[in-house]
């Protein structure tokens, strides 16, 4: 164990962009402030009307504006650009950035009236009504969410013990099929119990992280993207990839993701075991990161055999810098400034000139990379990066507290 850490502290001083000055988070936020009032002002129409229905998703390579989506159940990203408007309004405490934060989120009413369409209603709800009710206390926005959850927890199958994250894959998959990417709609699942919701809710994501931890990954803490189960047993049958570059790859995100997701259950249960999970999953990550980056931000998957000249994900340094704040807080000592220094330095690069947008688009960033297998959105500008380092940002700054 002293060993990991005296590495991990050593590289956290190798990097090339690695600084000992404290990181400017407040510049970083007034940046971001100002692109969400240069995307507000793009997302107008010739009449200067806004259409709520649709949501920014991506700005691909020489585009300046944001391609939307409708705001549907089958567009898991759709809570993302509500969530960046909250977390701006909780920051300038401006009027028009909060007027339209709730027309984005109301827009996303339907998501909580019909049937669950599959996990990611977790990501829909959480960013949109979840922080909306974080800034306001709008009652409604409560309620709302503590459908979607019950709504969400219909997925769970208690032979295997996980949510069932694609009800429209069992086929492809030949089973129940669970992704790393579940991990982080667990929260979604753990606010509702602490918020008035059944308590019931709590014990499934709890064994869902407990099944998951105990199938979804490899000795070394790497994680499968997908594990399938027998939808009748329950059995665990195997574990595959949907968007890396192989089964048994690192694929960049899905690790994000299991860092993520480990550090907020620790939040909700403060049983240890999370913690040290959270703690392997993310020093496997820290490892193989200082292996395959020389600037904190990952390639799309680790075990890419272009190494560095493969594309970049800065995605995943958003979520897991977001996640390192919060699981600096939790942990000993020496750990904590291996975490932190790392969070600082990921941040740090983020928002440099080789990441920020400025400029050339309306994002905060560039170079994230969705699908590579599928050959979609390589080397864009994706909105959850935005969402999870302005989160990180807030994070830093102190003024978010997990
Ligand atoms: N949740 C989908 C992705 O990470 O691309």
């Amino acid at each position: 164990m002293k060993k990991m850490i005296w590495t991990l502290a050593l590289f956290s001083t190798m990097s090339c962009h690695t600084s000992n000055e404290t990181f400017n988070a407040n510049l970083a936020l007034d940046y971001c402030t100002h692109q969400v009032e240069r995307a507000l002002e793009a997302l107008k129409d010739s009449t200067g009307t806004i259409d709520y229905t649709i949501a920014p998703r991506n700005i691909l390579e020489n585009d300046t504006a944001w391609n939307c989506r409708n705001a549907c159940p089958q567009e898991w990203c759709s809570g993302f650009w509500p969530g960046i408007l909250w977390m701006t309004y909780s920051y300038t405490h401006n009027e028009d950035i909060r007027q339209k934060a709730k027309s984005y989120t109301e827009a996303l009413g339907v998501l909580t009236t019909q049937p669950v369409f599959d996990h990611d209603l977790g990501f829909l709800t959480l960013s949109s009504y979840v922080k909306g009710y974080e800034a306001t206390d709008n009652p409604m926005y409560k309620e709302q969410a503590l459908r979607a959850a019950d709504s969400l927890a219909t997925l769970y199958n208690s032979k295997a013990g996980t949510i069932l994250s694609w009800p429209r894959h069992v086929k492809d998959y030949g089973g129940h099929n669970t992704i790393m990417d579940n991990m982080m709609n667990l929260e979604l699942l753990f606010w509702a119990a602490q918020n008035g919701g059944s308590q019931q809710l709590k014990e499934i994501a709890t064994r869902h992280a407990e099944t998951t931890m105990q199938y979804q990954f490899r000795k070394d803490g790497g994680c499968y993207h997908v594990a399938v189960y027998d939808s009748i047993s329950g059995a665990f049958l195997k574990g595959v990839t949907h968007q890396g570059l192989a089964d048994s790859s690192l694929w960049s995100r899905g690790q994000s993701w299991a860092i993520y997701g480990y550090t907020m259950v620790y939040r909700y249960t403060h049983e240890q075991r999370f913690l040290d999970f959270a703690q392997k999953v993310t020093d496997l990550y820290l490892k193989r990161l200082h292996e395959t980056s020389n600037d904190w931000v990952p390639i799309w998957d680790m075990d890419d055999p272009n190494k560095m000249q493969a594309p970049k994900d800065a995605s995943v340094a958003s979520v897991v810098a977001s996640a390192l704040l919060e699981l600096c807080q939790y942990v000993d000592a020496p750990k904590k400034k291996v975490y932190y220094s790392a969070a600082e330095n990921m941040l740090r690069n983020l928002s440099s000139m080789r990441y920020q947008s400025r400029q050339s688009n309306v994002a905060f960033l560039m170079h994230s990379t969705g699908h590579y297998p599928a050959g979609t959105e390589i080397d864009a500008s994706i909105i959850y990066a935005d969402y999870y380092y302005l989160e990180a940002l807030l994070r830093y700054s102190g003024s978010l507290h997990p």
